[in-house]
């Protein structure tokens, strides 16, 4: 009989795991207040007063609410000066979002590679992909990882490029007890609704450069400065006092949220380790706080005896456990290679890079687990691991 409920088995587990979005009566309260000021615009209280406590929580000098965590790039690079022409270098391990995001400001992105201990963009890769275009580079922190911003900082410096950052995945986290904002130009954060701090669209600018944070201030407001003169262009994008409502009550939990998900991801990789089919993601003393948007792990392919990354994690999800293949490499989607792509950046993205542990990753290795897992129980951990535990035990029955 079947041990695999793949194979008609009893399932490991059947209760669910917690859900996301946490929320609470503060957040509807906060909304009533919003609904009874009768002021919902980008220059009300509440953006005033979540840019403030998201600065002073992050230690950012400058924070910008804005619609979402793809524009608030954008208006990254149109703020630095960043256009057509010029060359970004990112990770191809990434959403979309990050690509998309430079296509849209006629920037031409160049994939370095990632680090396979990590899954996040390699300093030494991207120290090669430098050509007299590049501008800037975006670590993108996946996961909520931090990427190396030791390496990226010095590497930044002695090139003169910007140092970007892509942290949509890594609100609250911090390197060397920093946070991350700090080693970087700017740093977008996305607070879309499957994201760890969340308004269901919405996204941030942290910076501590004043021109900068005032250039895109001013963008966001047609692009006029103080006496009325249009002297950028403008992009309304900003976020409705409603969406800066939720986020104040929501940051009320971030903290112990995250500290939740860090104690349950040191258990599972402690636990993980212990098995020959998978591998946990290395710990680098650097990284003071990992907010885990996701739990990442490594699947050995070579020890499942011949079955695929992908039908060893389709049965680990029938057991009950949603651990789940990550991105493909961006270079492989079929939007970038498409005419439009072309006229935005006046030229064509290398979709053929060199970049063999991003391949390893997106198409044998990578898997993930969603952080509001990460919210529960040890006993919800252990079940985690009791069901690829048994996965990789009764491997027979897949193959
Ligand atoms: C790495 C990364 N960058 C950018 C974005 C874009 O954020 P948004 O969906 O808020 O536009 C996302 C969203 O999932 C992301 O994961």
């Amino acid at each position: 009989m079947a041990q695999l409920a793949i194979k008609g088995g009893t399932p490991y587990r059947t209760k669910e795991f917690p859900g996301w979005t946490v929320i609470t009566p503060a957040d509807a309260q906060g909304l009533q207040q919003v609904y009874d000021q009768s002021e919902w615009g980008i220059d009300g209280p509440k953006n005033k007063e979540f840019q403030e406590k998201f600065a002073a929580y992050s230690g950012a000098k400058h924070c910008l609410t804005v619609a979402n965590g793809t524009v608030s790039i954008e208006l990254i690079l149109r703020g630095l000066g960043i256009g057509r022409g010029d060359e970004v270098i990112v990770p191809p391990y990434t959403f979309i979002a990050s690509i998309s995001s430079l296509i849209y400001a006629g920037v031409t992105p160049v994939f370095a590679d990632i680090d396979k201990e990590t899954f996040q963009m390699s300093a030494q890769s991207a120290e090669q992909c430098i050509t007299p275009r590049t501008k800037a580079i975006m670590p993108v922190y996946v996961g909520g990882c931090p990427a190396d911003l030791d390496a990226f900082e010095a590497l930044c410096k002695q090139y003169g490029l910007y140092l970007i950052g892509d942290a949509a995945q890594a609100v609250g986290s911090t390197f060397n007890g920093r946070g991350i904002a700090s080693y970087a130009v700017a740093t977008s954060i996305s607070c879309q609704n499957s994201k760890n701090l969340t308004c269901g669209e919405g996204g941030i600018i942290l910076t501590d450069n004043d021109e900068l944070y005032e250039r895109i201030d001013r963008m966001l407001h047609g692009g006029r400065d103080d006496d009325g003169n249009y002297t950028d262009l403008g992009l309304y994008n900003g976020m409705s006092e409603f969406q800066a409502s939720i986020l104040l009550t929501q940051l009320e939990h971030l903290p112990a949220q995250i500290e939740k998900r860090m104690k349950n991801a040191a258990y599972l990789d402690e636990q993980l380790a212990k098995l020959p089919c998978v591998y946990p993601m290395k710990q680098d003393e650097r990284i003071t706080c990992n907010s885990y948007h996701l739990y990442l792990l490594g699947i050995r392919e070579e020890q499942l005896q011949g079955v695929s990354r992908d039908d060893f994690l389709a049965a680990v999800q029938a057991e009950g456990v949603p651990l789940v293949a990550g991105y493909v490499p961006a270079y492989s989607l079929d939007c970038l290679a498409s005419d439009y792509t072309k006229k935005c950046i006046g030229g064509q993205i290398n979709l053929t890079p060199h970049t063999p542990n991003a391949e390893t990753v997106g198409y044998h290795e990578g898997a993930w687990i969603y952080h509001a897992v990460l919210l529960g129980e040890q006993s919800d951990m252990d079940d985690i691991v009791g069901a690829i535990t048994k996965v990789y035990q009764n491997l027979d029955e897949l193959k």
